[in-house]
């Protein structure tokens, strides 16, 4: 596999599948057990940070050295992108927000669904990653992607402003979950949608890929959606993908 061969030269590794260890984006500590909603242990997971979220660890964010694996031309045949997208039907016109947007494998695609009046945000932690998404939106032609700098804590997007955001293979990353969600769920209009779309830790298929940090049952993401001040419901699980859950949270009207 050409990836491999990259891996091998820059000396990288993988973050989430099974079999080589993980590029770190960030090794600095991480928050003190104080606070209350997460909880530090010190045996846990070598995929994980340490800290833990109503019962699942976190998992470290992928470094933006690996941003060609998110671009590998296989993806789509594995990860079937094209049906996420039809599956969560964009109108022209619409605000969509990609959280974790990475390198804008997602964005691009998603830029072409909203057309040219509608626009998409894009939105990361690492700069690095929102730089080769702007290049790659601007040797595309793409006028309708917005890069946007967000903090682990906050994706800073106005409030009231968005149709759907949407996080593929992101939200176990999140440093602070609980604070995402509440940041997203502020930014999304009344009746807008939030969708996780995590690798299956249910399928014993996706457990021997993918490491297990980096996937998520669809219990947990509803039991961890459905904290009552969020003002979230959920609305459906799409079952289109080979390998990963859709699951879809509406902002109540
Ligand atoms: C595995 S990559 C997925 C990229 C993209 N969604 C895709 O599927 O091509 C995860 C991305 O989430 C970003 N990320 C992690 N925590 C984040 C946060 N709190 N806010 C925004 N982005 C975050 C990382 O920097 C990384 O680019």
């Amino acid at each position: 596999m050409r990836f491999r061969h990259f891996l091998a030269i820059t000396g990288c590794s993988l973050a989430f599948l099974v079999g080589p260890e993980l590029v770190a984006a960030d090794e600095k500590p991480t928050e003190s057990a104080s606070e209350s909603r997460y909880e530090t242990r010190l045996r846990h997971d070598p995929n994980g940070i340490g800290k833990f979220y109503m019962g699942r660890e976190i998992a470290r964010v992928m470094g933006w050295q690996a941003a060609p694996w998110l671009e590998r031309p296989e993806r789509e045949k594995e990860e079937k992108l094209s049906s996420l997208v039809k599956s969560l039907e964009i109108k022209p016109g619409m605000t969509v927000a990609d959280i974790g947007a990475g390198s804008g494998v997602i964005s691009a695609m998603m830029a072409k669904a909203v057309g040219e009046n509608g626009t998409v945000l894009a939105v990361d932690i690492q700069d690095e990653m929102l730089s080769l998404l702007d290049k790659k939106m601007k040797a595309r032609g793409i006028m309708n992607v917005t890069p946007v700098l967000g903090t682990e804590k906050d994706p800073n997007l106005k409030p009231n402003t968005v149709d759907l955001a949407f996080m593929v293979d992101v939200y176990h990353e999140f440093a602070f979950p609980y604070e995402m969600t509440a940041k997203l769920a502020k930014a999304l209009k009344p009746g807008g949608r939030l969708v996780w779309v995590e690798y299956r830790k249910e399928d014993p298929k996706v457990r021997r890929m993918i490491k297990l940090v980096h996937t998520m049952t669809e219990a947990q993401v509803k039991k961890e959606a459905s904290q009552p001040e969020f003002g979230l419901k959920w609305k459906e699980t799409i079952d289109v993908l080979p390998v990963q859950h859709i699951i879809v949270f509406e902002k109540k009207k």
